[in-house]
């Protein structure tokens, strides 16, 4: 019997108006153009202003472009998962609220939480669940609100991230084209580089939290640097062996965007010309769980159906991994 895969079927994505340019960092701390540009490719992130909203804005944005495109109702999906290191709330599942305010009532959902590398987890999850036959469609988002979580007078972080959401509708594949494989790791020795220090159930929020500015990102941006570096181009070029896959089998390399040099040196490694490498962190920064699904959504049009694609994510915890993938679709 031939093995049901799981694919990629529809693609959406949402970015906030408001860009916030390096140009305008310039003014806000002591940082300059040249140097955010030549250390990270950025050049400049959308920021999301509107009142009282949270990721669930960004995410249900997505998933209603992704909706609208594929020509499907929100009641026939059967789960939606939120990737996602900046939930509405503490507590309450963003997902159950994502389905709800899209239609999806015949869905359950929940939220993953693997920093940068949520989405990646994200797809194995989706495919995991796919390929069981259990469900035939299932959407996963990842969506981040950084600018909720950034101090914006700390240059060494402010400068980095930024705001979006992209969706992407795992459904069966009996022509053997979706997820073909998957690599994940993680190394809880990361969390020392990479951390919000308060409101977590370690060290509740309290008056002296606020004060000591606990809430915001902390990064040791050279240690997580060189983890990444190495781990990143590690397990893309350890999928790309065991599926006995040369540079000239892989079309695209879809790489979590935190920073350009970390992108080439995977490229590298793997053998890669730049011109497969799928990159946007020039024009968001670094979206976190949003960063490889909105990569999809920008570079759609050029996917061809059969293509091999290798996604690559590292983030905090540390978390990370690899993903090859077989594109489904034609758009
Ligand atoms: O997505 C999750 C995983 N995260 C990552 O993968 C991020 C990994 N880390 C990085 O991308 C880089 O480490 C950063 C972009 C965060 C920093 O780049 P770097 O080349 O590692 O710079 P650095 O931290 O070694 O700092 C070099 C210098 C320092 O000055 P001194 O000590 O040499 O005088 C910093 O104080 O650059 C200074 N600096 C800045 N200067 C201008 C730090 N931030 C800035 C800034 N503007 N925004």
């Amino acid at each position: 019997m031939k093995k049901t895969t799981a694919a990629i079927t529809a693609v959406g994505g949402y970015v906030p108006d408001f860009v916030l340019s390096n140009k305008v960092l310039e003014t806000m701390v002591d940082t300059n153009d040249e140097w955010i540009t030549t250390r990270t490719g950025i050049k400049e992130r959308r920021i999301l202003k509107e009142e009282n909203a949270g990721t669930s804005f960004m995410a249900i944005k997505a998933a209603e472009d992704l909706l609208h495109k594929r020509g499907i109702e929100a009641s026939e999906i059967d789960f939606v998962l939120v990737a996602t290191a900046t939930p509405d709330l503490p507590v309450a599942s963003t997902a159950a609220y994502v389905a709800s305010e899209i239609g999806a009532v015949n869905a359950f959902a929940y939220d993953l939480q693997a920093a940068c590398s949520s989405f990646l987890y994200g797809m194995s999850t989706a495919a995991s669940y796919i390929e069981s036959g259990r469900y035939k469609k299932v959407l996963v988002i990842g969506a981040d609100k950084m600018s909720s979580i950034i101090d914006y007078t700390d240059r060494t972080t402010c400068i980095i991230f930024g705001d979006g959401a992209g969706a992407v509708l795992f459904e069966p594949n009996e022509e053997g084209l979706g997820l073909q494989d998957e690599y994940l790791r993680s190394d809880g020795i990361g969390r020392q580089f990479l951390k919000i220090d308060a409101g977590g159930s370690i060290l509740p929020a309290s008056e002296e939290t606020v004060k000591n500015k606990q809430h915001y990102v902390y990064q040791d941006g050279k240690s997580v640097f060189k983890f990444a570096v190495s781990n990143m181009a590690d397990v893309s070029a350890l999928i790309m062996e065991r599926n006995n896959l040369t540079k000239d089998d892989v079309q695209w390399l879809a790489p979590h965007q935190a920073n350009k040099r970390i992108i080439d040196a995977t490229a590298n490694r793997m053998g890669v010309e730049a011109d497969k490498v799928l990159i946007n962190i020039d024009r968001y920064g670094n979206t976190t769980s949003a960063t490889l699904p909105l990569l999809l959504y920008d570079f759609e049009k050029q996917l061809k159906k059969g293509d091999n694609i290798i996604f690559a994510a590292f983030g905090g915890g540390f978390t990370w991994g690899s993903i090859y993938l077989k594109w489904a679709y034609n758009s």
